[in-house]
C-alpha cells in the first residue's frame, strides 16, 4: 500500500465516518502535522492532522482567532505551509505549479470581490489566461450553475448586490473547473435567501460534479444544513472532528461552550 509521510500519526487523527456503508473513502486532501508560528514566534497552527474525504462538505468552525482561515489558506498555498504536510491526491501541494493547484482548489471570500468589466468578462478571465476562450453558452452554463439567470451576463460588479457578487464570484472560480472548494465564511454577509442559494449551489456541486468542499462558517446551524462532517478548532488545533449532528457530543470544554453559545 502507498505510503505518505506522516502516515505514523494516522491513527491519532480523528476521523468519523461520513457513511458507515461505504469502503473506506478516498482522500482529498491529506494534511499532516501542519504548523504556523507567527514571525514574532506566536503559535497560530499547531500540528494539525486530518483527511479530508473526496465528495464531502467538510464543515470547520471555532471561535474567533482559533486559525480556522490560516489552516484553509495552507490549502492552496494562500500561504505556503511547509513542504510534506499538505497533499493533494496524495501529491504534496508545494511540488505543484502554484496557478495550476488553485485552479484544481478555488477558493470564496467573505467578501466578493469583481474585476472591472462584466459578468462575463469575470467569469471568461480564469480560462483565458489559459488560452480558452468560454463560448456564451459556456457562460450561461456557469452562470445557472451559480444559481444566476442570463440577465447577468452582461451586468457589472457597481450593479449587483453582495450575495449577486458572490454568486459570480463562485462561477468565476467554477469557470476554473475546480476539484476543491474552499470557502471562508462565504455567506456571512448575506441575507438568508442569499445564504440559502448558495448552500444549494455547494449541495448539488457535491452530489452531482463529486466536488470536495471545505467550508469555514460562524453558523453552526448552517454547518448542520449543509456539511458532511465537522472539524472543531481550538487554539490551532483541531480538538473534534465529528457528524454534524454528534456536535452536542463534543468533549472538548472550549468547543462545548462554543457550541453552546452559538447559533
Ligand atoms: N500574518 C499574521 N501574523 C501574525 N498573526 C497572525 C497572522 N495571521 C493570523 N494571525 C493570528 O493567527 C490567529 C488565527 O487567525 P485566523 O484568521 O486564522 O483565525 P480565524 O479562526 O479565521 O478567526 P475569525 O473567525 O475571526 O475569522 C489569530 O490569533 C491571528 O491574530
Ligand atoms: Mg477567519
Amino acid at each position: 500500500m502507498e505510503t505518505f509521510p506522516g502516515d505514523d500519526v494516522r491513527e491519532h487523527l480523528l476521523v468519523v465516518d461520513v457513511d458507515e456503508n461505504a469502503c473506506e473513502p478516498e482522500t482529498k486532501i491529506r494534511v499532516r502535522e501542519l504548523s504556523k508560528v507567527s514571525e514574532k514566534g506566536v503559535p497560530i497552527l499547531g500540528k494539525i492532522n486530518v483527511d479530508i474525504p473526496k465528495g464531502v462538505i467538510m464543515g470547520i468552525i471555532g471561535p474567533s482567532g482559533s486559525g480556522k482561515s490560516t489552516m484553509l489558506r495552507a490549502l492552496n498555498r494562500l500561504w505556503e505551509p511547509p513542504s510534506a504536510t499538505v497533499f493533494l491526491d496524495g501529491v504534496d501541494i508545494c511540488d505543484l505549479d502554484v496557478l495550476a493547484l488553485r485552479r484544481k482548489v478555488g477558493m470564496l471570500f467573505q467578501l466578493p470581490v469583481l474585476f472591472e468589466g462584466t459578468v462575463a468578462d469575470n467569469i471568461q478571465y480564469g480560462p483565458q489566461l489559459r488560452g480558452k476562450k468560454l463560448s456564451e453558452t459556456e457562460v450561461y452554463k456557469l452562470l445557472t450553475l451559480a444559481d444566476l439567470d442570463s440577465s447577468f451576463y452582461n451586468k457589472t460588479g457597481g450593479e449587483l448586490s453582495v450575495g449577486q457578487a458572490q454568486r459570480v464570484a463562485l462561477a468565476r472560480t467554477l469557470a476554473n473547473e475546480p476539484e476543491v472548494l474552499l470557502l471562508d465564511e462565504p455567506t456571512s454577509a448575506l441575507d438568508p435567501i442569499s445564504t440559502q442559494n448558495i448552500e444549494d449551489v455547494m449541495v448539488k456541486l457535491k452530489k452531482n460534479r463529486g466536488m470536495t468542499i471545505v467550508m469555514v462558517s460562524h453558523s453552526i446551524k448552517q454547518i448542520q444544513r449543509i456539511a458532511d462532517v465537522v472539524c472543531l478548532l481550538v487554539d490551532g488545533e483541531i480538538v473534534e472532528v465529528l457528524k454534524p449532528d454528534h456536535l452536542s457530543q463534543a468533549k472538548h470544554p472550549m468547543a462545548q461552550r462554543f457550541l453552546q453559545l452559538g447559533s
